[in-house]
């Protein structure tokens, strides 16, 4: 069975083709490589033995979309992972955020009626939260204004999806909200991988013990959290990827409890930035040489995840802890840049 990728070359969507091609799936990825490589393709049949096919496309470009489309018409589901994602760029470059994020969903829904593709699984984000009121956030928690386009381009997403499937433009859709997806594969073969200089917080810990940058900057411990630092619920992408497999199945074997469903996805669990860098510490042996400066902006304080919906309806949780998050995408950078840079 086919299953359309997109940004299947990137971080999250190159674990989930790991996990799909284990299961047995075809998968098509179509990536237009604008923040990915296309030797993770290499990488990812290296793990499973298996290839999958991939088309170079700009999802938010009309007519290179039709025909990628035209060709893969027989799919049977599209996990929907392509979108620009550096909050910061966002709000320096609105109007190109909207253009990728908005355009390609725009392209995407278009084609899914157009051929009947049935199931569209959508990465979402628990930026859509904001600053709850209440922890842990549950599915039903109010989405507030986003802070920066890219969060607005999540919402809006949603609300596309929403539209579409209310006039029965395409019949069954799941958004999935990720809390913060760390970690990489235990291969060391794919993982996340930052143009330039990293603006989230494991890829800093792990290019700064690699040497690469100096140390890292703890952006606040004047919060009210036990250690004064900032609070999120990171989640191992394995365990992420694996919750994408789920969520599909339900789509296709017809399972879900209405045309639309939304998931949080984290482990539940709250960890500050001291725990990171702690559980860095404890997992590798090498410390991590970090200084304390003041808050960044647009920072939220504490978010972490009720995971029952997800537990309860997807039968999906999470088996991996912060110490198999922080160990792994340690060996991810240490042989991305000893072996896979090198090449
Ligand atoms: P990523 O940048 O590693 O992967 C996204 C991929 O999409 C890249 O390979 C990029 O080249 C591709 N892409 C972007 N625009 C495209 C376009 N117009 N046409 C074709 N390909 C395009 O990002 P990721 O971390 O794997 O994130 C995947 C999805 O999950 C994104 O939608 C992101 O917003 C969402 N998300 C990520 C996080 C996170 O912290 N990583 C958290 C919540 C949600
Ligand atoms: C985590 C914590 C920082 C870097 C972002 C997006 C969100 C979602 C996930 C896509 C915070 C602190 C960070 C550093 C630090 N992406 N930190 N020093 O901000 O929770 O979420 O990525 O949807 O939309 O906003 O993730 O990894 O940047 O930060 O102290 O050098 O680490 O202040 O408390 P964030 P992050």
């Amino acid at each position: 069975m086919k299953i359309i990728v997109t940004g299947g070359t990137g971080y999250i969507g190159s674990h989930t083709t790991v996990v799909l091609l284990q299961q047995g799936y075809d998968v098509v990825i179509v990536d237009n490589l604008c923040n990915s490589s296309v030797d993770v393709i290499d990488r990812i049949t290296q793990i499973t033995d298996r290839r999958p096919q991939f088309e170079k496309v700009d999802l938010s470009k009309e007519t290179p979309t039709n025909n990628f489309f035209q060709q893969h018409q027989d799919a049977a589901g599209i996990i929907h992972f392509a979108a620009l994602k550096a909050v910061g760029d966002s709000v320096k470059w609105p109007t190109r955020y909207y253009k990728n994020n908005l355009g390609s969903m725009v392209n995407i829904l278009e084609n899914m009626q157009q051929y009947s593709i049935g199931s569209l699984i959508f990465s979402s984000s628990c930026t859509v939260y904001g600053q709850p009121d209440k922890l842990p956030v549950t599915e039903d928690t109010p989405v507030q204004k986003a802070e920066a386009p890219y969060g607005n381009t999540k919402q809006i997403n949603e609300e596309m999806i929403v539209d579409a499937l209310a006039a029965n433009e395409i019949s069954n859709a799941i958004s999935l909200r990720y809390f913060n997806p760390v970690g990489a594969h235990d291969s060391a073969l794919i993982g996340e991988l930052p143009l330039g200089v990293p603006t989230n917080l494991m890829p800093y810990i792990t290019q700064t013990v690699i040497g690469l940058r100096q140390k890292v900057s703890v952006f606040g411990n004047d919060y009210d959290t036990e250690d004064g630092t900032a609070i999120r619920d990171y989640i191992h992408v394995v365990d992420l990827a694996d919750a994408h497999l789920v969520a599909l199945e339900r789509l296709l074997k017809g399972q879900n409890a209405d045309p639309y469903e939304v998931f949080n996805l984290g482990t539940g669990q709250g960890n500050s930035v001291l725990d990171v860098i702690k559980s860095f510490e404890r997992s590798t042996g090498l410390k991590v040489p970090y200084e304390i400066v003041g808050r960044r902006a647009g920072d939220i304080e504490k978010i972490y995840a009720d995971t029952q919906k997800a537990e309860n309806i997807l039968n999906w949780k999470t088996t991996r802890d912060l110490d198999q998050m922080t160990a792994s995408a340690w060996a991810w950078e240490k042989h991305y840049r000893e072996v896979i840079e090198k090449r």
